[in-house]
């Protein structure tokens, strides 16, 4: 099968489209025939060896000293089971279904073998595999975020990144939980993260948004623009600041009892559970959350689409499409 590999460190240019084996499904396993999969930040983060601050040296040694160890990226996928082990029970060749290996990654090949009590869910009818492919990274981090920091109906919610993957599904979700939403973006995209439910949105190019102290009850902050220092002040007593891409200073923040009057910091990995993929396959059925696609790119153009994620201005997803039918 064909596959993008990723055999060094580097820019997009390192990609190779080869021809690697086809992975056989263990007992327990289905195979997925991927039409379309995505290019994440975490894609482009892991290709390029980019980590947030202080976390390379923690990094290198689990992912890789010179090239990824896992060397086809991609997160997540949806597609066509194409043959299952001999224990399985739940898919059958044929089945449309949506699946996150998330950190385990290798969806940027034409097959992929993953567990059926996996991350992996059938795909809502009339969802494009497009869409479907980008559900997870954004969305899964978002309800695990969501979960640990405990909005509540009725808090004032900051969601700084707004239009990213993980933003923009962090406002649905948010505003889906009752919450008030004000979202942090450029001018260009307060029309869209409106839409996805923002109450109020503050372009950070003209609007110091750190100007209001005690405003927030807990703040999602995506776009690595502000650390717990600053973030702390903003908060009502007993409020939370998920520093989402948090480096090390910020980890080290969380160690301890909270602070004044209640405050916390909430970093590290999302808690990648299996549930979520179901769970999201759900909420987007329903029509609480709507997948947001940027572009498509074709298989063997995935370089172009790194280059793309690689400028962090990408509106909620990068879909790569293995299969033309993948966008309908
Ligand atoms: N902790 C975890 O487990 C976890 C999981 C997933 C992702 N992450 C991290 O979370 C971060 C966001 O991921 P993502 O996939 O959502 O990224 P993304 O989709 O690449 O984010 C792109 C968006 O960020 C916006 N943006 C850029 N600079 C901004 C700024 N200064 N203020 C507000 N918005 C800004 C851009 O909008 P404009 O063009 O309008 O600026 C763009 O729409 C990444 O650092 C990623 O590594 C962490």
């Amino acid at each position: 099968m064909k596959a993008i590999v990723c055999p060094r460190y580097g820019g997009p240019e390192v990609l190779e489209f080869r021809d690697v084996p086809m992975p056989e499904p263990a007992a327990d396993e289905v195979r997925v025939r991927v039409m379309a999969t995505s290019v994440t930040s975490a894609d482009s983060r892991v290709r390029a060896a980019r980590f947030p601050p202080g976390l390379g040296i923690i990094a290198r040694p689990w992912l890789g000293f010179r090239g990824p160890r896992q060397p086809i990226l991609g997160t997540e996928m949806a597609g066509i089971v194409d043959a299952v082990g001999a224990a399985v029970t739940r898919y059958r060749p044929g089945d449309a279904v949506m699946a996150f290996p998330g950190g385990k990654m290798g969806c940027h090949a034409e097959y992929r073998c993953i567990a059926e009590t996996g991350p992996i869910a059938p795909k809502p009818e009339g969802l494009s595999f497009a869409k479907a492919a980008t559900l997870c990274f954004g969305g899964s981090t978002a309800l695990d975020f969501l979960a640990v920091a405990a909005v509540e109906p009725g808090e004032r919610v900051l969601v700084v990144g707004a239009s990213g993957a993980v933003g923009s599904a962090l406002v649905q979700l948010a505003r889906h939980r009752g919450a008030h939403v004000i979202a942090v973006c450029s001018a260009r995209n307060a029309d869209l993260v409106r839409d996805l439910g923002a109450g109020a949105v503050i372009d950070y190019a003209t609007t110091d948004f750190r100007g209001e102290p005690g405003a927030y009850d807990v703040i999602f902050e995506t776009a690595g623009s502000m650390m717990s220092r600053e973030a702390l002040p903003l908060l009502r007593p007993k409020g939370r600041f998920a520093a989402i891409a948090a480096g090390l200073p910020d980890m080290l923040a969380t160690i301890g009892a909270p602070g004044r009057e209640g405050r916390r910091v909430i970093a590290g990995p999302a808690s990648e559970k299996p549930e979520h993929v179901q769970e999201l396959a759900d909420l987007t059925a329903s029509g609480v959350l709507r997948p947001v696609v940027d572009g498509t790119y074709a298989f063997d153009a995935i370089a172009a689409a790194h280059a793309y994620v690689d400028t962090g201005r990408k509106r909620g997803s990068v879909a790569i499409l293995l299969d033309p039918a993948a966008r309908d």
